[in-house]
C-alpha cells in the first residue's frame, strides 16, 4: 500500500448548483423552460433537493464527513428578479450560506452564474444582447457585497456549454457533452462578461476569480484526418476557453469522461465500455487529463477540479471511480501542476438538467418525499480522503 499525501491547504470538498438543488427557482429560465410543452425536459425541476432551506444542515454534513471546502452557486434569478430589482432578502440568504461554511470550517467556493439566468435576462436578448456584459457586472457588483471574507470565486460556469446549447442546439439539449457548433457570438460575449466581472471582483484583493470549463478528454483514432478533427472541434469548444483564461487568478477544471474524434468529429460511446446513468464511459482519468490541458493552454493557471463525478446507482463504483480520478490528479501535482483543490459532483442527487433526477451523481440522496438525507459510503470514504489529505492505493 502506498500513500498518496496532496499538498498542505488543499481544498476537498462536493459541489452543487442552485438550480440543481434548491427548488421552486421561479424566476428563472430553466423554470419557464421545463413548463413549457414540447422540449426535451423529461421533467420540471420542482422542489429540487429543497437546498433552499436545507443548506445549513447539508454544509454542517459535509463538514462532519471531513471535508473543508463547499462550491455552490448563487442564484441570479433570485437575487435580480426583475430587471434593476435586487433584492435584499436574497442577498442575506446567500450570504447566511457563507456564514454556515466559516462556522463550519468550510472553504465556501462561490460560482455567479451556472447555466441559469432571470427571465428577464433571458426576454430581453440573453447573452446575445449587447448591454448583457453590463447587466453581469452590474449583478457581480451586487453580490460582491456579501462577498467580503470568500476567496475563490466562479465567475461563469462552463461558458463552453452554454454557447453550445445557444448554438443551433436547444437549450432543452442540455446534455453538457457531445454537442457541437457554438455559437462564436455568444463565447464572445460571456468572455466579455467574464472579464467584466472579474474587474468588478477585483475590487476586494483577497479574491480569486475564474471561470470553469467543461474539458473532454479527446482521443483522435487511427484514421486519417482524425487529429485535424480533433482540432478542428476541440479549439472552439474547449481550447479557446482554456487559452482565454490566462492572466486569471485561477482556472476551474470541469471533466467526468472522454470522447473519440473520428475524420468526421466525434464519435458515439464504444459498445463495450461501461457507461454510467448519462451514457457516458466510465473514465477516471478525465480529471487528470483535464488538468494537463488546462495546465498547458492557460499557460500555468493555478488550478482547481472544480467538478469531476459520474451518476450511477452503484456507489462501489463512485468510488471506483473517484479513487482513479484522485490517483490522476495527484499525478497531475507530482508533476508540477499547481492544483488548489478537488470539488467533487455533486453533494447532493441532484436534478440533471433536461435529464431530470435519474442521474444520481450525489455523494449524499434523499428521500423524495421528506427530503430526508441518507449518506452513502462514497461521501464517508471521501471525508476521510479530505481528513487525512491523502489517499491510499
Ligand atoms: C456540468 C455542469 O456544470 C453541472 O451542472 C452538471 O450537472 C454536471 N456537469 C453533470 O453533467
Amino acid at each position: 500500500m502506498t500513500t498518496l499525501r496532496f499538498p498542505d491547504g488543499f481544498l476537498w470538498g462536493a459541489a452543487t448548483a442552485a438550480h440543481q438543488i434548491e427548488g421552486n427557482n421561479v424566476n428563472s429560465n430553466w423554470w419557464e423552460m421545463e413548463h413549457r410543452p414540447g422540449t426535451h425536459v423529461v421533467e420540471p425541476s420542482g422542489d429540487a433537493a429543497d437546498g433552499y432551506h436545507r443548506f445549513a444542515e447539508d454544509i454542517r454534513r459535509l463538514a462532519e464527513l471531513g471535508m473543508n471546502s463547499y462550491r455552490f452557486s448563487v442564484e441570479w434569478a433570485r437575487i435580480e428578479p426583475e430587471r434593476g430589482f435586487v433584492s435584499r432578502a436574497e442577498l442575506a440568504h446567500y450570504r447566511r450560506m457563507i456564514d454556515v461554511c466559516r462556522d463550519s470550517g468550510v472553504e465556501p467556493i462561490v460560482t455567479l452564474m451556472h447555466f441559469t439566468v432571470p427571465r428577464w435576462f433571458d426576454r430581453d436578448g440573453f447573452w446575445r444582447a449587447s448591454d448583457a456584459p453590463d447587466l453581469f457586472a452590474r449583478y457581480t457588483e451586487q453580490v460582491l457585497g456579501i462577498l467580503e471574507d470568500v476567496r475563490y470565486v466562479c465567475t461563469i460556469n462552463e461558458p463552453n456549454i452554454a454557447a453550445m446549447l445557444a448554438g443551433g442546439e436547444k437549450a432543452e439539449n442540455l446534455v453538457a457533452h457531445g454537442l457541437a457548433h457554438p455559437d462564436l457570438h455568444v463565447a464572445d460575449q460571456l468572455l466579455a462578461s467574464h472579464r467584466r466581472s472579474r474587474e468588478v471582483l477585483s475590487g476586494h484583493d483577497d479574491i480569486l476569480s475564474g471561470w470553469t470549463i467543461a474539458t473532454q478528454a479527446f482521443h483522435a483514432t487511427e484514421e486519417e484526418g482524425s487529429e485535424q478533427a480533433l482540432h478542428e472541434y476541440g479549439y472552439p469548444r474547449d481550447f479557446w476557453y482554456l487559452e482565454n483564461a490566462a492572466g486569471d487568478d485561477f482556472l476551474g477544471v470541469q471533466a467526468y469522461t472522454r470522447t473519440f474524434i473520428g475524420p468526421d468529429g466525434p464519435l458515439p460511446v464504444a459498445e463495450d465500455v461501461e457507461t454510467t446513468l448519462t451514457g457516458w464511459e466510465f473514465f477516471p482519468p478525465a480529471a487528470e487529463l483535464g488538468l494537463r490541458s488546462a495546465w498547458e493552454l492557460s499557460g500555468g493557471v493555478p488550478l482547481m477540479v472544480t467538478e469531476n463525478g459520474i451518476a450511477t446507482g452503484d456507489d462501489t463504483r463512485r468510488i471506483a471511480y473517484t479513487q482513479g480520478a484522485l490517483e490522476g490528479v495527484h499525478r497531475a501535482i507530482a508533476d508540477g501542476i499547481d492544483v488548489r483543490g478537488y470539488q467533487y459532483w455533486s453533494l447532493l442527487d441532484n436534478y440533471e438538467w433536461a435529464s431530470g433526477y435519474r442521474p444520481t451523481f450525489g455523494l449524499i440522496g434523499w428521500d423524495p418525499d421528506t427530503f430526508e438525507r441518507r449518506v452513502k459510503p462514497s461521501a464517508r470514504w471521501l471525508g476521510e480522503v479530505a481528513r487525512d489529505n491523502a489517499l491510499t492505493v
